[in-house]
């Protein structure tokens, strides 16, 4: 049975089947709004739910506030409206499976492996700039990365993962990845990606949340855009920053980039910025209302930037945007709801 959703305040209605998610319609449709896990997990998704019903079964360990609903976990019961935090009609590329192969293996950090794949000849996967990947694990099981590389370097992708204690991917699978090795992804998917605007940009990354980051950077370069943008790059120790040198040269060659790393456990050598990176910015910037950020990475810093920047230092909400590096496993979704 298809069902129309109408998104207020757009003026646009699109259809939906009732055993389709009504984020994934409104792709398939050609709009996106705030998405990151697509498993109920980070509550990016949630849109008021103005009329009509949703189910919301199977959805992960968050729950939508009264009024409202998880879009990625929503499947219509009856037409109807929602209200998304934003909603925007954008070209959406197709997604596609693709039987990739390890091309080169790098460890920067004792926790981080950079791992390379390369598709098979002739096939190209266009995506924006900060948009991520699927990983399909032999158990129909699937892990979430953003992608790196430049969005030209599309017959490729580079990722930079994070070992997770426990983590079935990370800790189990990816130790025993070599050179060679086949591994099927699907590209490409995600909301994070730097929207066209005049305003100075600042990006914010938590960790490995420098994946997508360098992905708009190098892009940005590519396209000889000199838009300004400012990276602030937190890490607990500098190691942690595990390509320092990346975001340092392209502050010396570029007069549009800056870079500030902060650390907040330095050691008595580090001469540079401490504490948390979004209180950084607070200290760099009094009022946000001018600029854009793009904020990725762990969770915590994602959730208080949004709230300090928003509620407090006049960032419209429409010019943040963010992608919480939640984790992707099954077992996510097996937990009780809890309210948030
Ligand atoms: C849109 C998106 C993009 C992402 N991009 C990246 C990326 O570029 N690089 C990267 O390193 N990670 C990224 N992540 C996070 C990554 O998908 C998860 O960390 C993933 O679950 C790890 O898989 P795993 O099988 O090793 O661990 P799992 O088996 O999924 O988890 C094992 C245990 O570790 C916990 N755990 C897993 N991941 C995390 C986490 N991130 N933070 C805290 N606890 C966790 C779980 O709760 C569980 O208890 C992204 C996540 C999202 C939603
Ligand atoms: S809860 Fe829907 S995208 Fe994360």
């Amino acid at each position: 049975m298809t069902f129309s959703v109408t998104v207020a305040e757009h003026g646009v209605s699109f259809p939906c089947e009732s055993r389709e998610f009504v984020l994934d319609a409104a792709e398939r449709a050609g709009y996106t709004m705030p998405s990151s896990c697509r498993k109920g997990v980070c509550n990016t998704c949630e849109a008021g739910l103005l009329d009509g019903e949703v189910d919301q079964r199977g959805r992960g360990r968050r729950t939508a506030k009264e009024g409202a609903a998880l879009m990625c976990r929503s499947r219509p019961r009856s037409d109807v409206t929602i209200k998304p935090k934003r909603f925007e009609k954008i070209d959406i590329f197709r997604r596609k499976v693709i039987p990739a192969k390890v091309y080169r293996l790098a460890k920067p950090a004792h926790d981080v492996t950079i791992v390379t794949l390369r598709f098979p000849i002739g096939l190209r996967a266009p995506f924006k700039a900060g948009q991520y990947l699927q990983v399909l694990m032999e158990d129909g099981d699937r892990r979430n990365f953003s992608l790196a590389n430049p969005t030209r370097d599309n017959d490729a992708a580079e990722l930079h993962i994070r070992h997770v204690a426990g983590g079935k991917f990370t800790q189990e699978f990816l130790p025993k990845l070599a050179v060679g090795d086949p591994l099927r992804i699907e590209v490409p998917f995600g909301d994070f990606f730097l929207r066209e605007s005049e305003r100075p940009v600042v990006l914010l990354a938590s960790g490995t949340g420098f994946a997508p980051i360098k992905s708009i950077v190098e892009t940005a370069i590519h396209r000889r855009s000199t838009r300004p943008i400012h990276l602030y790059w937190g890490a607990r120790r500098r190691e942690d920053i595990y390509l320092e040198q990346l975001p340092t040269k392209w502050a010396a060659n570029l007069s549009w980039f800056e870079f500030t790393p902060v650390l907040s456990e330095p050691t008595a050598a580090w001469t540079g910025r401490t504490g948390l990176v979004h209180d950084a910015v607070l200290e760099d910037h009094q009022a946000l209302a001018g600029l854009d950020v793009y904020a990725c990475g762990n969770p915590m810093m994602v959730s208080a930037a949004q709230r300090d920047f928003t509620e407090t230092h006049g960032l419209p909400e429409a010019q943040f945007f963010a992608d919480a590096f939640v984790e992707s496993s099954a077992t996510a979704e097996l937990q009780p709801i809890e309210a948030p």
